[in-house]
Formats: C-alpha cells, sequence, structure tokens
C-alpha cells in the first residue's frame, strides 16, 4: 500500500511528544483510549489554517452577522455528494462540538423524567447527557448474531412492548454505533422510524463516524427515513482527524425542535470560529483522496487487530467493525473482571474503560485501532505481556 499522506509512518517516540490529551494525558503509556486518531492531519486542512494565520485579519467573520459560514455550505454539498442527503442550508446550525448539540436538543425539545432510548453499550456521554439532564435512559442492548451483516443486534420487539408500556420521548442513536461499529442498515432505519412514528419520539442522530463505514456496508442518513422528526449532529472531527478545532453541526429537520431551538436567547451558542470553518471547509471540499487513504489504512488495521489479537490475546472476543476506528474488546474469558482496561494500564497500553458504557460494557475495554501497522503492533504486543 503506497504511503503518500504518512499514515503508515508514525512511531511511539514522535507520538509521545505530542501535547493533545490522547498521547499527553498518560506519559510513557500507549494510547489507544480517546476517539483520536494519530494520523498526520488532510493536506488541504492545514493549507485553510495556514491562510488564515497568513490572512493577518482575525476580525469578526461575516457569518456571525450573515449566516451561513462556508463550512454550512460545504456539509450541505457533502452530504448530497457522500450520502445522497439533500439538506437545507437554512436547517443547519453550526456547534462548537456534537455532545453540546445532543445536549442542546434534549434540554429545549426534553424535560425532566422524559425518558430517552439509547442502543447500550454507549458512547459514555450519552448516558451521562441524559442522566445529568434529568432525563432517564431506557437501554436497548446489543447483542451479538452471527446471522446480522454486522455481526450485532437489537431486540426492536421487546423496544416496541416497553414503549407501549411506558412512554418515552426521544431515540439517542449513534449511527454508526460506537463503540460496536455496527452500521444501521436501510431495513433498520425504516423500523426505526417506523417506532419513533407509532411512539412519537424525537430522534437525534448522531452521526459522528458516518465517513468511517467500510464497504460494502452503506451509511444513510437517519433523516431519510423520519425527515420530519430527527436532528441529525455530526463533524468532520472524527473522519477528518480534527476534534481539537471545533467545529460540528445540527441538521434541524424536526419543526418542533426548530421552534424550540430558535426560542434561545442569540448568543447562548456562540460563533463558530475563522480556523474551525477554515478547516472544516476545506475537509468537506477538498479532502476526499486523504480520506480514501485513511479508510484504506483503516480497512487493514481492522483485519490486523483480529490477526494480532488472534496471535497474542486469544481469548479475547472481537468482531470487526463495520464502522469505525473503534474494537470493542470483550474480555470476560480472561477472568480480570468489570474493568479490563485497568490490568491494560498496568502493562503500559490505556484503552477506554469498558463500564463507561454502561453494563453491557462490563469485561469490555475499547481499543482504537487509527495508527499506524507498527504502533498498533506494538499496543497490541504489550497487551498481552
Ligand atoms: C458517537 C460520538 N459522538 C460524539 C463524539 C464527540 O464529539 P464532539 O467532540 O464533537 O462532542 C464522539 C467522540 O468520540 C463519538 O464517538
Amino acid at each position: 500500500m503506497s504511503d503518500q499522506f504518512g499514515l503508515d509512518s508514525l512511531s511511539v517516540d514522535g507520538l509521545q511528544a505530542r501535547q493533545g490529551t490522547k498521547w499527553a494525558r498518560y506519559p510513557g503509556d500507549l494510547a489507544a483510549w480517546v476517539a483520536d486518531m494519530d494520523f498526520p492531519p488532510a493536506p488541504a486542512i492545514v493549507q485553510a489554517l495556514r491562510e488564515v494565520a497568513e490572512s493577518g485579519d482575525f476580525g469578526y467573520p461575516v457569518w456571525q452577522s450573515k449566516p451561513p459560514s462556508p463550512a454550512e455550505e460545504a456539509f450541505v454539498a457533502w452530504s448530497e455528494r457522500r450520502h445522497g442527503w439533500q439538506v437545507d442550508v437554512a436547517d443547519v446550525l453550526p456547534l462548537a462540538d456534537v455532545v453540546q448539540g445532543i445536549q442542546l436538543v434534549l434540554h429545549t425539545c426534553t424535560a425532566p423524567g422524559d425518558r430517552v432510548v439509547v442502543h447500550t453499550p454507549a458512547y459514555p456521554p450519552f448516558l451521562s447527557s441524559v442522566e445529568k439532564t434529568g432525563r432517564e435512559v431506557v437501554r436497548l442492548p446489543a447483542r451479538r448474531d452471527d446471522t446480522s451483516v454486522t455481526g450485532w443486534a437489537f431486540d426492536y420487539e421487546r423496544l416496541d412492548a416497553e414503549l407501549t408500556a411506558r412512554p418515552a420521548k426521544a431515540l439517542l442513536l449513534s449511527h454508526p454505533h460506537n463503540p460496536t461499529g455496527h452500521v444501521f442498515a436501510e431495513a433498520e432505519l425504516r423500523l426505526l422510524a417506523e417506532l419513533a412514528e407509532r411512539h412519537d419520539l424525537l430522534v437525534i442522530s448522531d452521526e459522528i463516524h458516518a465517513d468511517l463505514t467500510y464497504a460494502p456496508h452503506v451509511h444513510r442518513p437517519m433523516a431519510l427515513f423520519a425527515p420530519q422528526r430527527t436532528v441529525t449532529v455530526t463533524a468532520p472531527s472524527k473522519a477528518f482527524a480534527m476534534p481539537g478545532l471545533r467545529y460540528a453541526v445540527a441538521h434541524v429537520g424536526s419543526p418542533a425542535a426548530r421552534a424550540a431551538v430558535a426560542k434561545l436567547p442569540d448568543h447562548l451558542l456562540g460563533t463558530v470560529s475563522l480556523t474551525a470553518v477554515a478547516a472544516a471547509t476545506a475537509a468537506w471540499t477538498s479532502s476526499d483522496e486523504w480520506l480514501a487513504a485513511v479508510l484504506a489504512r483503516l480497512d487493514a488495521n481492522r483485519h490486523l487487530v483480529a490477526e494480532l489479537l488472534a496471535q497474542h490475546l486469544p481469548n479475547v472476543g472481537y468482531h470487526v467493525p463495520a464502522a469505525t476506528y473503534l474494537a470493542w474488546l470483550d474480555c470476560r474469558a480472561l477472568g480480570w473482571g468489570d474493568d479490563p482496561a485497568q490490568t491494560f494500564a498496568q502493562r503500559g497500553v490505556r484503552l477506554s474503560e469498558g463500564p463507561n458504557f454502561g453494563v453491557e460494557g462490563h469485561g469490555f475495554a475499547r481499543l482504537n485501532f487509527a495508527t499506524s501497522s507498527a504502533v498498533l503492533r506494538e499496543i497490541v504486543e504489550r497487551m498481552a505481556t
């Protein structure tokens, strides 16, 4: 595989010298925890940031008084080109981050005591966002199922019965699903849309990992199936390795949510910065080649994880994810208790702790494989020492 963008040329020494939280938080350890890629950024993003710096004009951006910014326009074009989803730019709200968008919708469109359905195990801020805003999580547990194309399945009949007995207000979707890497297929999205209609649910669809879906799996935006009920939150931060630049969007398709958000005071959400907009625009307009190379590297890595585990940690269960650069490791057979990441940390490798993803994460750990093959090899070898 050619390595035009230096994706496979990373070394542990170089990574450990970085200032970002992934490598700086646990000095000396190997970092495979937070969902941040190690790869060098897309050249177009670096160039766009350089142009902002060299312009010498750091005044208020024009989109503060006259939205949209070029990044929202780029999001609209990207959504159509990559996902066949036509978006009206007037429905796109720029934000600093995706979890902000989720909490914004929970605050404005649900009330304390309302119930919110979440596929579990769940990205930890899903659980904390629901709980800390005084709402209640309705768990929809994933089970391993080798007849499912992604290896995972959910019991929607049981959910239907549960919602009939005790209604909920919203469905908070991680689409694709972090941490299992499950991609919701069209039939499943139709079923979810039907359930949303029958039980009057607002759907908050977090699609931040959408552009990290491996063929032949295809990402289909939830808004295509429940356009009037969905708020989509997404960002270029995962696919384009730029979470520190702080740019995200909410597409507020639901008219009820739009009305609720419109009542917020003007400045509550702030204004997106010059650098965030420049980087997001470059990601969505001029970084296709870089993203294709990243997907090829990640595709090889998701299979390399399987090989390395078979060789070094054969008792760890792993199903190759259909999307994301996250490996959800079933460590229950190791007999290390609820939080196996603690034992891996003692060996000098930092993974995300399974119990933070809810009770379904007990005995699990999440490994981030968005790094070079050499560093990934070192990570799994050290996990086994
Ligand atoms: C499903 C999901 N949503 C949101 C985020 C975080 O996004 P942000 O930093 O924009 O809040 C992550 C990061 O790992 C994620 O996996």
